[in-house]
């Protein structure tokens, strides 16, 4: 059996809070779940602050951090792995209430003096939950809910002080307490949707037992960020790269109402838009908004680069590489700036140390692979200091963030659209004359999703241009022109997706308008791939 000391030198050297620490703030200790994150966010959405957290923080870190609740996650190990993360055995004398999820739960158990041994049968997906004691945890939760399960090992002997609160047909530990050092553990998931009586759980450990109050709300995080910004800035001056997208845009309303026009934004213009985009940009920020926008024309620039280049990693690098150069002499141009407004955001500087190690050889193994490859990511080398206002929000928090702050619906729930822009949407080499081809059967494609008010039904609705030509026939006339994919799918975050079952009729609609308007396409196709195997885009 593994035993529990942690050498300190895995102890993490600091340890990274983004929290503010004078918010009430439940922490989460990640032995690598894939639902680590998504428990930060239950929590956050009965308005209790939380972020994730190595599994190796020490007692005494964590004391200085001075959470109100703490919550161990699950994560892919057995407690008897021989590389098993295990957590600071003093967490336990702490005197704050821990909530063990799953994996969290039975290491609590092992640690504790309990006994985890391998179930005759695990227990995966639905489980009716049995309620023996309704006083603190699952108050609320009604008896023979749904819980999700996910586990092989069980609980088979609780440790001392211990008491049950409920069971499943499967697992007769499935909720588990000392109510008197408020230590809780239970072995489904109930930060997962499928859990119906889960986010009651999560409200009762954070109200009840953590006794937090309802302090992260959108109005105290706005007001906290300008203040901040203030105190961090200055009287200096700071630049920002607008893309249009939610969180630039956000990023842009948030840093002006905090500095007004000590604030430099800059919108390069790559020649790489949707059709219109540029021009509607501009016109919202400077005429609705009145926030004044650097507009740089960079389109000829950006296309001679791509010239005779077919590889789409080589577009990405070369989009990347002359973004950056432009930003630089932008950034020259217009004076000096001592920091940069970048929109990072939470999901992007989470350090999650339990999901590099493999339990069974204690090797590293892949980390998770970043969904995006982003051509705004800037230099180290740029000599500006950071203020990164966003870094502490999820993507749904930045769009209630720029609700807000007033930004419109539009942006809000604006679709996303990669930064390398439509270069990755024509397969092959970039020209003029594909630009210009591929923008207008864009702009049919969500006019007609527009019109008919399918925007909000899909994750994103765009054309692709193929670099070859087929037969058609138009008006007793021969064609030889390009062919138009059309891709619109439905997905939750982008990392899966399926195809959308795009009524037939609006198609149709699509279809005949491309073919009938846009000069140099002759056919249309619909692409029925998902992700995997596929990718959302093309290139
Ligand atoms: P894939 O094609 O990998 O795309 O299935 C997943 C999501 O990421 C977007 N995407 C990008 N976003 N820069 C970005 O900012 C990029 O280079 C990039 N490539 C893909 C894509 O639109 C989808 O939402």
């Amino acid at each position: 059996m593994n035993t529990a000391v942690i050498p300190t030198e895995q102890a993490p050297q600091k340890v990274k809070s983004y929290g503010r620490l004078d918010q009430q703030i439940i922490l989460i200790l990640d032995f690598g779940s894939q639902y680590s994150e998504l428990i930060a966010r239950r929590i956050r959405e009965t308005q209790v602050y939380s972020e994730v957290i190595s599994y190796r923080t020490t007692a005494e870190q964590l004391r200085e951090l001075d959470p109100k609740g703490i919550i161990l996650s699950g994560g892919p190990s057995s407690v008897y792995d021989n590389y098993a993360p295990h957590c600071d055995p003093e967490i336990w004398n702490l005197g704050i209430p821990i909530l063990g999820v799953c994996y969290g739960m039975q290491l609590m158990v092992n640690q504790l003096g309990g006994e985890v041994l391998k179930a005759d049968r695990g227990e995966y997906g639905k489980s009716s939950l049995y309620i023996d004691d309704a006083t603190d945890l699952l108050t609320n939760v009604e008896d023979g809910t749904t819980m999700w399960m996910s586990h092989g090992d069980s609980v088979t002997k609780m440790p001392s002080g211990f008491e049950l609160l409920a069971h499943t047909e499967n697992t007769p530990c499935a909720a588990i307490a000392d109510h008197t050092k408020k230590l809780y553990g239970v072995q489904f998931h109930p930060e997962v949707v499928h859990s119906l009586g889960g986010q009651a759980l999560i409200r009762n450990f954070v109200y009840k037992i953590c006794g937090c109050e309802a302090t992260w709300t959108t109005a105290a995080f706005v007001e906290e960020a300008i203040r901040e910004i203030r105190a961090k800035v200055g009287e200096k001056r700071v630049l920002l790269a607008l893309s249009g997208g939610v969180d630039s845009s956000t990023l842009a309303f948030l840093m002006y109402k905090a500095i007004g026009d000590r604030l430099t934004c800059v919108f390069i213009d790559q020649g790489f838009m949707r059709k219109l985009e540029p021009e509607r940009l501009l016109k919202l920020f400077k005429e609705q908004f009145h926030i004044p926008v650097e507009y740089v024309n960079a389109r000829d620039r950006f296309l001679n680069a791509l010239n005779g280049v077919t590889d789409p990693e080589e577009k990405r690098r070369r989009i990347g590489h002359e973004f950056i150069r432009e930003f630089e002499e932008t950034s020259r141009r217009l004076g000096h700036f001592d920091y940069l407004a970048q929109g990072t955001l939470y999901p992007d500087v989470i350090e999650s140390a339990g999901t590099n190690v493999d339990p069974q050889t204690g090797e590293r193994v892949a980390v998770k692979i970043k969904s995006h490859h982003n051509v705004g990511g800037l230099p180290k080398d740029l000599r500006f200091k950071l203020v990164e206002p966003l870094r502490k929000l999820f993507k749904d928090e930045v769009r209630k963030v720029g609700r807000a702050i007033g930004l419109p619906e539009e942006i809000v729930q604006r679709h996303p659209f990669p930064g390398p822009g439509l270069a990755i949407r024509i397969l092959g080499e970039v020209t003029a004359e594909r630009l210009n081809i591929l923008r207008d059967a864009d702009l049919i494609v969500r006019q007609e999703i527009n019109q008919r008010g399918l925007y909000h039904d899909y994750w994103q609705t765009f054309a692709v241009l193929l670099p070859i030509k087929s037969v058609g026939v138009m008006g007793d006339q021969r064609t030889y022109a390009y062919p138009i994919v059309l891709r619109i799918v439905q997905s939750e975050d982008g990392m899966t997706a399926d195809w959308a079952r795009v009524p037939y009729d609006v198609l149709e609609a699509i279809s005949n308008r491309i073919v009938n308007e846009v000069k140099g396409v002759n056919r249309v196709v619909y692409d029925i791939t998902s992700k995997p195997p596929g990718t959302i885009e093309w290139e």
